[in-house]
């Protein structure tokens, strides 16, 4: 692949080129360069209630088919493993369910719940049996609260960007955050999928596109912090808004904090309000199509629809529009790269160099 630098600089830094954001070849190349390498959320703990303990899922439901199992063994431990039979590659688990031990109805091949290969039918004659490769693959869970994630090849340990996260947000109750199917939805944006992170990654437009989130936002107080592969956007309300109820000794005592906007390279967007958690999952689709997840986890219901985190439809209509806009745009044969606002797009610079450097490795 054709080598992208994006300057360290931001004074000086273009954009990712808009051949980036049209090339057929890069866009199927970041698969395995940016994707396979990420860390995804498979759910939150309770999508293994009691009495189930495997729960089948893709690693990005529509885009990489991975099939994978979550399993919960006895001591309530969690643990992430291939669905795929090591015989001749049957999906061995179907269905949410509580098993003994993994058993694929093809031929009857059986696992132990850790993955471990534990028994074959019709196999006493077969030599060198079983190998390591026998087993199923395991693959590293990490937690956010109660949120499970997985990497397959990840490219960066996350543990330590949750403990940060953790740290942050520690004034919310994340073990009382519950899924609200009814406030969840998918949205289906006409753009490249890294044009919906671009426009995420700066709070630079809000004054422009989101009228009724601009009365609620204080514009000039918006921060971006920067940190190894995730940031963080700061919204600070304006007087008489709903915000977070900060305890002392905090860092952000005595600010008028609306939302926390975190960006976990390359997809994942973890949206803190004083009502709960918008987790939004951004899914490739093809080069101008892109799938965006929005789960909501609520702990305080009589916040919804206050400050920051209100109409957030009505926001995300608004974002879609101007996406949509860049998306046309960024095929004319007049654009080649734009610049940076060194003072509000440094989110933006940050996704692009992460980019930038993942496609040059
Ligand atoms: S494919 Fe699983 S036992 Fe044959
Ligand atoms: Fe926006």
């Amino acid at each position: 692949m054709k080598k992208i630098e994006v300057e360290n600089n931001i004074k000086i830094a273009e954009t990712l080129p808009s051949s980036f954001y049209k090339s057929e070849v890069i866009f199927d190349e970041l698969k395995e360069k940016v994707f396979y390498k990420s860390w995804q959320l498979i759910d939150h703990e309770s999508v293994l209630p009691v009495n189930t303990n495997a729960y089948p899922f893709d690693f990005i439901k529509d885009y990489i088919s991975e099939p994978l199992v979550l399993i919960k063994d006895d001591n309530n431990d969690f643990k992430c493993l291939t669905n795929v039979c090591t015989h001749r590659a049957n999906i061995i688990i179907n269905d949410r369910c509580k098993i003994n031990d993994l058993r694929c109805m093809y031929h009857g091949r059986k696992f132990y719940l850790d993955g471990k290969f534990k028994s074959m039918p019709e196999f006493e004659d077969a030599e060198n049996f079983p190998r390591e490769c026998d087993d199923l693959k395991e693959f590293k869970i990490k937690k956010l609260g109660p949120f499970l994630f997985v990497g397959l090849e990840p490219s960066f340990d996350i543990e330590s960007v949750f403990k940060e996260i953790i740290e942050r947000v520690s004034f919310i109750p994340l073990d009382k955050l519950t899924h609200r199917g009814d406030l969840s939805k998918d949205y289906l944006v006409n753009s490249h999928w890294a044009l919906y992170c671009d426009n995420y990654l700066e709070g630079f437009h809000i004054p422009f596109v989101h009228n009724d989130l601009n009365n609620v936002l204080d514009y000039g107080d918006y921060d971006t912090e920067i940190y190894e592969n995730y940031n963080l956007q700061v919204g600070y309300a304006k007087d008489g808004e709903e915000i977070f109820d900060i305890p002392e000794n905090h860092i952000d005592h005595g600010k008028n904090v609306a939302a926390y906007y975190y960006w976990l390279y390359p997809n994942i967007m973890l949206n803190f309000y004083p009502w709960g958690l918008s987790i939004n999952i951004v899914k490739p689709i093809n080069i101008s199509k892109t799938k965006v997840q929005f789960l909501t986890y609520v702990f305080d219901e009589s916040k919804l629809e206050t400050g920051a985190g209100s109409s957030l439809d009505k926001v995300e209509r608004e974002d879609e529009f101007v996406v949509e806009g860049v998306q046309k745009g960024i095929n004319s044969k007049f654009y080649k790269a734009g610049r940076f606002s060194p003072s509000k797009e440094r989110g933006v610079h940050h996704f692009h160099t992460l980019l930038s450097r993942s496609i040059n490795t």
